[in-house]
């Protein structure tokens, strides 16, 4: 932890390593409170620099001793400052001799090797390989290792590491040793080790290519009982990855690890996955629907990194989204793929954009606004961001979007020719695209180099006698961070025209056919006139089909045309994104009379057409739960000038009451019509049938009388699973039920023994309507409550600062007092999720002024702790 401010680290400033990395030897003798590790690195000179030095990264680690081929190194051969290493050498082919010595067990960053619940774990990704040993610490410096582990059988009977396991033994004073092969080159932040008590589910299955593959799923004794699923993930995503892509399991055996204590989700480690309980642990007494497809999409994203991210890594971690954007699109459409259904991917569509608008947009229009490929940074840790993800697989998919999924996959196909091996950037992915295709994809660049959410804004035009139709449209960037000025983005808007029956038009652009039903129109400048011919009367345009770009879509829809293409869009997103405009508008007019202390009411047209979708019986459940669920109030303030968080809450509530009181009868016709039985399944039909369900619940919760009481309490009572388990109780935690405490204690006593559990069980507090700051404290008094623990701390302290804006932006401030005082806290323990909650007060500049103020106040206290530069890069970010 560094208290000076920490200098920037530029994209322009790369320079290759002056030393390759050949091969790597490592032994660790683990103990939690003294491990050795001994390395022996074989470099080589790089021909292609000049610098004749070599460098090595290290932090908090104490260096023994170091040797040059054989010889000891004393402290004037090499100068160490602040966490650089430096030997002056210019041999060509050289060994080194590095022996550190660490404690995992006051680890409590959980980078580098950590010891959670007794046990050893490492998290490398992007820098903490640099905890473990002095070494060339950066993704482009590749090599082989081999890694032998020594440790007490009795406490450590389990030893992993990479690769292939070549050797085990017993070494006769109570300990043993396995030794470890990985065959492939790998960067650094690749490695991982795991030792302790664990077992393993394993299966053995047969590769396309005929090669036997041995599957682990690891976990700490007791919870074997849910690690099939995890298990099913992986084997899915093998066929997947195989059938989309071609692209085989290149090991023999490939592990999955559950740890309790980790700071992200996951982590591609090569052939030993690291993962977060959260994302392994399944089973229906503890695992909810959203659990089950978020384990299937993490498990599939770590995997598919093998090919995507370990085969073909970044050069720099600038190029972070080379791998994350990528693999996140990979990892959504096999979550697509596994549901199969037309309207299956829609919703997963719509889930994935939700995402992307209500925490990515913010961070594009806030003062952590970056490019997907950023241009400097201070911790790369804060860069683990919803732009390099998500957006970061907008960009993906928009290459899709505009080379066809034949074309995408050459793309692909050259892009692994070519790169098999290499730690690459950004613009090679780019530059593999357009050789396979013959597209000239140089201005789509721009997505890679530029912040902000792009806004297009369509006009349209009519001509009857010419019977012509003129789509104009026209884009802007606002400004963001150190970028002024936006060029023009290279923007795929994918359209269709309705006629007046509803059915798609076929589309002539000036005089060609164009497609059936959806044409890609390519906006490139400014703004552009695309005219459609032969137009037999005048259409109503369904715009930006599936979401094909990342952008803000403007145009003047009537109310009467929301309607119609929320009945009639053969888009199903555009079906959900219509309904989205409709209520929207809603939720901004009754937000602005809640401002004025007006009288707040809603005319009946966006409850009938609510109504006719849920009960149209031909439409999935999942689908209709989408349509059903109102946006969320973050993405409501995003389109506000001045953020009132009481004010959308009070709008967003009273319009779900009006809905619940307009649509009580439908919503529990749908409730009785959507049981799912006795026996649970997490597959998308079941669990859509249950979101509809329950979502109707939630509705009939909102009236908050006695009836809607009994219906929560009884579903609570009778829930064979833990998706009905929380919807009811979080109905009854939102309403005055009678039986609401009680229904929380009993949940608490019936899972105690559970995590996973308890912490859905403070996340619901957290969020709930009536909690407070001083509900918060209390709760964190609890006896299971732990700040250590991410998944605890993200599970009350997250929750309610970030999923709770009507109560953590109380008028009083006390919420900011509160997040001021835990992101302090946090950060002497994790400097990675102190960081995160340090994000909760980003768009402190778009509220009131009364806010902004408390708000300031706040940040200002945070950035006069002594921080980690984590924290200390976004506060001051923020404060700029
Ligand atoms: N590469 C991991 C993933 O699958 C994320 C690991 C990031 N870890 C970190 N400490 N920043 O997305
Ligand atoms: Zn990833």
């Amino acid at each position: 932890m560094r208290t000076d401010t920490s200098p920037a680290i530029y994209r322009k400033d790369y320079t290759p390593p002056s030393y390759w990395v050949r091969t790597v030897q490592m032994g660790f003798d683990l103990d939690p409170s003294a491990t050795r590790v001994a390395t022996r690195i074989t470099l080589e000179r790089n021909a292609a620099s000049n610098e004749k030095v070599v460098v090595l990264y290290g932090e908090e680690v104490e260096l023994v001793q170091i040797r040059l081929n054989g010889k000891a190194l004393s402290k004037r051969d090499y100068s160490v400052k602040a966490g650089v290493l430096r030997i002056p050498v210019a041999l060509n082919a050289i060994t080194l001799d590095i022996e550190t010595l660490i404690r995992p067990d006051k680890n409590t960053s959980l980078m580098g090797l950590y010891v959670s619940n007794g046990n050893f774990f490492t998290q490398c990704e992007a820098e903490g390989f640099r905890k473990i040993t002095y070494f060339p610490d950066r993704p482009d410096v590749m090599a082989k290792y081999t890694v032998m582990l020594r440790a007490d059988k009795k406490k450590y009977p389990v030893l992993l590491s990479n690769g292939n396991l070549i050797e085990e033994g017993d070494l006769g004073d109570g300990r043993h040793y396995a030794l470890w092969e990985d065959p492939f080159k790998k960067p650094s932040y690749l490695f991982a080790l795991v030792a302790g008590q664990l077992v393993c589910q394993q299966e053995t299955i047969k590769l396309k290519s005929g090669r036997d593959a041995l599957l682990q799923v690891w976990v700490e004794d007791g919870n074997l009982d849910k690690t099939q699923h995890a298990m099913d993930s992986l084997i899915n995503s093998i066929r997947w990855d195989e059938e989309r892509f071609g692209l085989e399991l290149d090991l023999d055996r490939f592990m999955i690890v559950a740890v309790g204590d980790f700071n992200m989700g996951a982590m591609e480690n090569k052939g030993l996955n690291i993962f977060n309980t959260k994302y392994v642990l399944a089973n229906p007494r503890i695992a909810t629907d959203v659990d089950y497809a978020n384990i299937e999409a993490v498990v599939g994203h770590e995997y598919f990194h093998n090919w995507t991210g370990n085969r073909v890594t970044c050069r720099d971690w600038f190029q972070l989204s080379l791998k994350e954007g990528l693999t996140v699109f990979r990892d959504q459409e096999f979550s697509a793929d596994m549901v199969g259904t037309e309207s299956g991917r829609a919703v997963k569509r719509i889930d994935d954009v939700r995402v992307l608008r209500q925490a990515q947009f913010p961070e594009d229009a806030g003062p952590m606004a970056h490019p997907v490929r950023p241009d400097s940074f201070v911790e790369i840790s804060n860069f683990y961001t919803v732009t390099i993800y998500e957006k970061g697989s907008e960009v993906v998919r928009m290459y899709q979007t505009l080379l066809g999924r034949d074309g995408f996959r050459k793309g692909m196909d050259l892009y692994f020719k070519r790169h098999d091996g290499q730690a690459v950037e950004c613009d090679d992915f780019r530059a593999a695209m357009s050789a396979a295709n013959g597209r000239d994809l140089t201005q789509f660049e721009r997505w890679y180099s530029q912040a902000g959410t792009p806004r297009v804004t369509a006009q349209t035009f009519y001509d009857a006698a010419s019977k012509t139709y003129d789509i104009t449209l026209s884009q802007s960037c606002p400004a963001t961070p150190g970028q002024a000025k936006k060029l023009s983005f290279h923007i795929p808007v994918a359209v269709g025209l309705l006629d007046s029956s509803g059915k798609d038009m076929t589309l002539k652009l000036d005089g060609e056919v164009a497609a059936i039903g959806t044409v890609v129109l390519e906006l490139t400048s400014a703004q552009q006139t695309f005219r459609f011919t032969e137009v037999n009367e005048k259409p109503v345009p369904s715009m930006l089909r599936n979401f094909s770009a990342p952008v803000v879509l403007e145009y003047d829809y009537s109310e009467d045309e929301l309607a119609f293409l929320m009945a009639h869009d053969s888009d199903p997103f555009n079906r959900w994104e219509a309904g989205q405009r409709l209520a929207t508008r809603r939720l901004l007019a009754l937000t602005s009379a809640s401002q004025q202390s007006d009288a707040l009411s809603v005319d009946p047209a966006l409850s009938d057409s609510l109504r006719a979708t849920l009960n149209d019986a031909q439409l999935d459940p999942a689908f209709r739960e989408t349509v059903l669920t109102l946006p969320a109030e973050t993405v409501i303030a995003e389109q506000m000038d001045v953020i009132d968080p009481q004010a959308i809450h009070t709008a967003r509530r009273f319009l779900r009451h009006s809905l619940a009181q307009a649509l009580r009868a439908d919503f529990l016709a749908a409730y009785k019509a959507n049981q799912t039985g006795s026996a649970y399944s997490p597959d998308a039909t079941s669990s859509g049938k249950r979101a509809l369900k329950n979502l109707a619940l939630s509705y009939i919760a909102e009236l908050d009388d006695a009836d809607a009481h009994a219906l929560a309490q009884a579903q609570y009572d009778s829930a064979n699973n833990m998706t009905d388990r929380m919807a009811s109780l979080s109905a009854l935690a939102n309403s005055h039920a009678p039986g609401k405490v009680a229904a929380l204690a009993r949940f608490y006593s019936e899972f105690e023994q559970e995590p996973l559990v308890i912490d859905k069980w403070f996340s619901l507090q957290a969020m709930a309507r009536t909690i407070d700051v001083a509900a918060v404290r209390k709760l964190m008094q609890h006896k299971a409550f732990s700040i250590k623990n991410p998944n605890r701390a993200r599970s009350l302290i997250f929750s309610f600062c970030n999923g709770n804006p009507s109560r953590f932006h109380a008028l009083d401030g006390s919420g900011y007092v509160f997040w001021a005082e835990q992101v302090i806290a946090l950060d002497a323990i994790n400097p990675q999720v102190a960081a995160r909650l340090a994000r909760s007060l980003d768009r402190w500049r778009k509220y009131a002024p009364e806010l902004q103020e408390k708000m300031h106040a706040a940040l200002k206290q945070v950035a006069a702790a002594k921080l980690s530069k984590d924290t200390k890069e976004v506060v001051t970010k923020s404060l700029a």
